[in-house]
């Protein structure tokens, strides 16, 4: 029923400089895996086949990486290195990929509006790349996908964050409906510790309906100079609905390099590893 997927993909990276110098964020590898990868299957996972990108300068990478490469193919074809594209093909296989450019860095919100060209009229998701989520059963989206079911309204994931770093998020506060799910009151981008209304952090997960458009190209610049989303949510919650869910996963912070470092472990140790046969992993760690 949700068949499109937003991923703003335009940012700078700057946090891991040089690394992203000329090479999108969004396609350093955690292990073996692009980040902006995980993120397309966790929206293909919870039915959306439509992935749409706000591109900026400098990310051809990934339109390429969602593309048959047909030197690859033919090089690896018939070899024991075909299984390594197994993943990548079925996403190419099965899903649309579309592009837009945001010409200017005006923020979240701004990279939403942009994105409006490609998702229409529609209830959508959204994916902020740099948010890995991990989990056991269903993907975040499609935990989400359930609810949106449910209220048919604008969804946001939180999580609990540190007293102290509250200044890094938007956060929220609302009525608890359910011990997982808010009605939002009130929500703020990046306050400062002491006058955050709660610790509840959105995450880089939403499904939005489509009067987000409309918030957006009315909302004056914001937190850092910025037209922020949370600003244009704040609108949605007052005028219309707009849940929260405190999912079930856990999320490393990918955009930081001790959280990119932690996802990376974390992927190491429970997912490749784990798929492996453990003589080919002892065989690599003798190697070293
Ligand atoms: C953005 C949003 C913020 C949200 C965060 C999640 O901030 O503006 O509300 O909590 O993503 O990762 P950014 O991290 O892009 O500064």
């Amino acid at each position: 029923m949700i068949r499109k997927c937003l991923f703003p993909v335009a940012g700078y990276g700057t946090r891991f400089l040089p690394a992203t110098k000329s090479m999108p964020k969004e396609m350093m590898p955690v292990v073996n895996k692009p980040l902006v990868q995980y993120g397309v299957e966790e929206a293909f996972q919870a039915g959306m086949t439509d992935m749409a990108f706000v591109t900026g300068r400098g990310k051809r990478a990934i339109p390429d990486h969602f593309d048959i490469s047909y030197e690859l193919e033919a090089q690896i074809a018939g070899t024991d290195k075909e299984d390594r594209l197994t993943d990548i093909r079925h996403l190419i296989q099965n899903c649309t990929f579309t592009y837009t450019r945001q010409k200017q860095m005006l923020g979240l919100g701004h990279a939403i509006l942009t994105g409006e060209t490609l998702i229409g009229d529609q209830p959508f998701g959204v994916v902020l790349a740099d948010d890995l989520c991990i989990t056991d059963g269903d993907g975040v989206l499609a935990q989400m996908v359930q609810l949106y079911k449910q209220f048919r309204c604008t969804i946001v994931a939180i999580e609990e964050v540190p007293a102290g770093e509250t200044d890094k998020y938007g956060i929220i506060k609302g009525e608890e409906v359910r011990d997982d799910i808010y009605r939002v009151e009130t929500m703020v981008e990046k306050p400062a510790p002491g006058e955050a209304p709660s610790d509840l952090a959105i995450i880089g997960r939403y499904i939005l309906t489509p009067d987000i458009f409309d918030l957006l190209r009315e909302t004056p610049v914001g937190k850092g100079g910025e037209i922020q989303l949370t600003d244009a949510l704040m609108r949605q919650a007052q005028t219309g609905c707009v849940m929260a869910y405190r999912f079930k996963g856990r999320r490393f912070d990918c955009g930081s390099v001790d959280g990119f470092v932690e996802a990376t472990n974390y992927c190491y140790e429970h997912l490749y590893r784990k798929a492996r046969a453990p003589a080919e992993v002892a065989s690599l760690v003798k190697k070293g």
